[in-house]
């Protein structure tokens, strides 16, 4: 799916930017305690240092909210004017309903439609791009855009593979037509013959939960990390060129680079082959590894703060994660803020 945005002159955009992390922070030297591993391995394979792992009994919905305030405080909207909440999350506070019914519920968003939507890594993008499909339609005028998970709650802390990877946290966008910048473009995809290399088996419709799959391990994460890895190096180019070229730009048009935070080395990879400058590109993997749909979110939220993303910087985001999806998104930023994210929350 791919597609050319503000072509018909409507611009739209992200008017505020917030984001949370849960306060707890976890080392690698923390994890080694658990597993064989050492901070000297995780630093050198993925570039992670430590991660926020959020206490037992806060959910997705607990951990969106002070971001999500964070977005509509610095857009200066209330949330009773937004149309839309869109969560996206693989980690929900339930089955059903969706999370983004507790957190509209929570935010006092009134009768606002509100529904999750599941794309992993990949999420954040895919809800940018409804959100302005919703808007450039006339379904909606405001949408609130939140990237959650607390994917620590999914972990097997005996599984190497994957335990040294993830961290929890949330990020919130509210995005409505602008006066200056906004969208230019959207590619998103999926390979569901990837489908079993990164999943939970169990809890779903095909395995509902039984003292069985509670003890075989099932409703953990399973990733095959190396065919992640290889997809993940390969579709961060090909989703960034297909954008750009959509745009009818270039990859040295691109004043700010924010990948899915996953792997360092992943990162390197697509900064090399797409040829953009390292000072370009934003990193934060170290501190919060794998944050799953908020990675990217908390990557605005800083850049915003830091001074990285101004107000006509050219943005270029791209995701992926489990599906196999994938997903970016061109953006001129406009005049939009980020709130007050002290990066320890929840
Ligand atoms: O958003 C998408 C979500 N997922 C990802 O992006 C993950 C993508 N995959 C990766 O990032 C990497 O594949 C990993 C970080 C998971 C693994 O790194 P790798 O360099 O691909 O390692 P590998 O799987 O090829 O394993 C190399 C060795 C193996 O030992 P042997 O078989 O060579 O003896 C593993 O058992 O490293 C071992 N290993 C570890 N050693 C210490 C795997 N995990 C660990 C660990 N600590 N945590």
């Amino acid at each position: 799916m791919i597609a050319r945005a503000a072509a018909n002159g409507l611009k739209v955009g992200i008017r505020g930017i917030g984001a949370s992390v849960p306060s707890r922070i976890v080392s690698n030297s923390e994890i080694a305690e658990l597993v064989e591993t050492s901070d000297e391995w995780i630093v050198e394979r993925t570039g992670i240092r430590e991660r926020r792992v959020a206490e037992p009994g806060v959910g997705a919905s607990e951990l969106a909210v002070p971001a999500a305030r964070d977005a509509l405080r610095a857009a200066q909207v209330d949330a009773s004017s937004l149309d839309l909440v869109i969560v996206a999350t693989i980690t929900p506070d339930m089955p059903f309903p969706a999370t983004a019914a507790f957190l509209a519920d929570e935010l006092g968003a009134g009768k606002v439609a509100a529904y999750d939507l599941q794309a992993g890594c990949t999420g954040f993008v895919y809800a940018l791009s409804q959100a302005y499909g919703s808007i450039a339609a006339g379904l909606a005028k405001r949408v609130l855009v939140v990237g959650v998970d607390l994917l620590t709650k999914y972990l097997d802390w005996h599984d190497r593979g994957t335990c040294v990877l993830f961290g929890d946290g949330a990020g919130a966008a509210v995005v409505e037509t602008v006066g200056e910048g906004g969208f230019l473009g959207f590619e998103l995809g999926n390979d569901g013959s990837h489908a079993d290399d990164l999943c939970v088996p169990a809890g779903g419709t095909r395995a509902p939960a039984t003292t069985a799959t509670v003890d075989q391990k099932l409703h953990t994460m399973r990733m095959n990390g190396r065919e992640v890895f290889k997809f993940a190096t390969r579709v961060m180019v090909t989703s960034a060129e297909r954008v750009l070229g959509i745009a009818g730009m270039q990859p040295e048009d691109v004043d700010l680079y924010a990948p899915h935070q996953a792997n360092k080395r992943i990162i390197d990879h697509a900064v090399r082959q797409l040829g953009i400058p390292s000072e370009r590109v934003i990193l934060n993997v170290d501190r919060y590894g794998n944050t799953s749909a908020a990675s990217i979110p908390i990557c605005l939220a800083e850049s915003l703060r830091n001074g990285m993303l101004r107000p006509g910087t050219t943005l270029l985001m791209t995701g992926v994660g489990t599906g196999l999806s994938w997903g970016s998104a061109l953006m001129v930023w406009g005049d939009a803020v980020s709130g007050s994210h002290d990066g320890a929350r929840g």
